[in-house]
């Protein structure tokens, strides 16, 4: 049975990918999309690349009309802006995938701290599930509210939760190396994003201040049945998309690159979109407009490292997105995402 489905933020960098995904889905009719433009304009004025593929008009963001015309609606608007509309939404019965960060927090002080700005929303929160298929889809299957994780995160995540939830490594001493392209940040103009600044350069930026580090720590903790605190430092990429993190452990027990390869299929077994390396590291291309995260690891003694990849506006972004309808909708998990 299709579904019809809204975009809000159609003209973002993630709203695009998900028109891109939604149009050649086979359960889903795209009925609505929303920005903030004063006139409505056809989608393929304010971005060409549709031209050809959809005469759908891009319409100022009005609740009434987007609760007429949808059943999920996926919200890829800044954060802070979601929880203005997802009251409404779910007032109206709809279906909801939050693409911010509004209600991935289940500490609402950890939110507030990391955003610096108090919530508006705090009676919806406890509803939203944290959308990481992998963790959480028995809870996913019957969730009004997804709470879309971060792109940091989700690659983080997927590359330490097998290794924690076995109580394998020192939880004090936990290193995540992050480096991002620049789609990351959205298509608002930045002096930090500019071609110029980008370009044959190569920074760390937000040293363990970064606001996806809460949100890591939040989802290990859970499976370390424990408080924990990474360290997290993002690099920014010249590229446009795609995230590589690696990850530095130490064991505690006697492993070797074989037993923790092993670990981590067992633990993924099954999963549609996540591929463990049987030898060598993933690395960024190999990800790159796909849904996939890849893996790969090697124990050295009592030091392990773990190296994860996804293409941020995918896997770490709208792909999650649209795993998360049809996983909501029992539709094949991969639909619209091969
Ligand atoms: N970029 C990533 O890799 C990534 C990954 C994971 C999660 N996310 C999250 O996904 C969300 C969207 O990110 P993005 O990178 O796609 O952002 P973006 O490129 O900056 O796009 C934002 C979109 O929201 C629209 N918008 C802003 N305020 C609005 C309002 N009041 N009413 C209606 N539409 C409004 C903008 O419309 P106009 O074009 O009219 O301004 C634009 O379409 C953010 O919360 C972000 O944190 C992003």
């Amino acid at each position: 049975m299709a579904i019809n489905a809204a975009v809000v933020g159609a003209t973002g960098y993630t709203g695009q990918e998900l028109i891109d995904i939604l149009l050649g889905h086979p359960n889903v009719r795209l009925t609505g999309l929303y920005s903030t433009t004063d006139e409505p304009k056809a989608i393929s004025t304010l971005v060409p690349k549709f031209a050809k593929r959809t005469e759908l008009v891009c319409k100022k963001l009005d609740i009434p009309e987007v609760t007429a015309r949808s059943e999920v609606v996926f919200l890829a608007l800044p954060h802070t802006q979601a929880m203005d509309v997802v009251p409404a939404l779910l007032k109206a019965g709809k279906l909801v995938i939050d693409l911010s960060a509004d209600y991935r927090f289940k500490d609402l002080r950890a939110y507030e701290k990391a955003y610096n700005l108090k919530h508006r929303d705090k009676a919806n929160i406890s509803k939203a599930v944290y959308g990481l298929p992998e963790l959480y889809r028995a809870k996913i299957k019957t969730a009004k509210l997804i709470a879309n994780p971060g792109c940091y995160s989700t690659c983080a995540i997927l590359a330490l939760a097998p290794i924690v939830a076995a109580g394998s490594v020192d939880l004090d001493f936990m290193i995540v190396d992050a480096k991002s392209g620049t789609s990351g940040a959205g298509k608002k103009a930045v002096l930090e994003s500019l071609f110029n600044e980008v370009d044959e350069d190569f920074r760390a930026y937000k040293v363990n201040n970064h606001q996806h580090m809460p949100e890591i720590n939040q989802e290990l903790a859970k499976l370390a049945g424990e408080k924990m605190e990474i360290i997290f430092v993002p690099h920014l990429l010249p590229l446009r998309r795609g995230i590589l993190e690696t990850v530095y452990l130490k064991t505690n027990k006697k492993l070797t690159t074989e037993d923790a390869l092993a670990l981590y299929r067992k633990f993924y077994k099954g999963e549609p979109f996540v591929r463990i390396k049987d030898k060598g590291f993933p690395c960024i291309k190999d990800v790159s407009h796909t849904n996939f995260c890849d893996i790969g690891i090697e124990v050295f003694g009592k030091e392990i490292v773990i190296i994860a990849a996804i293409d941020n506006l995918l896997k770490g972004a709208s792909g999650q997105a649209v795993q998360n309808l049809n996983i909501m909708m029992d539709y094949p998990e991969d639909a619209g995402l091969l």
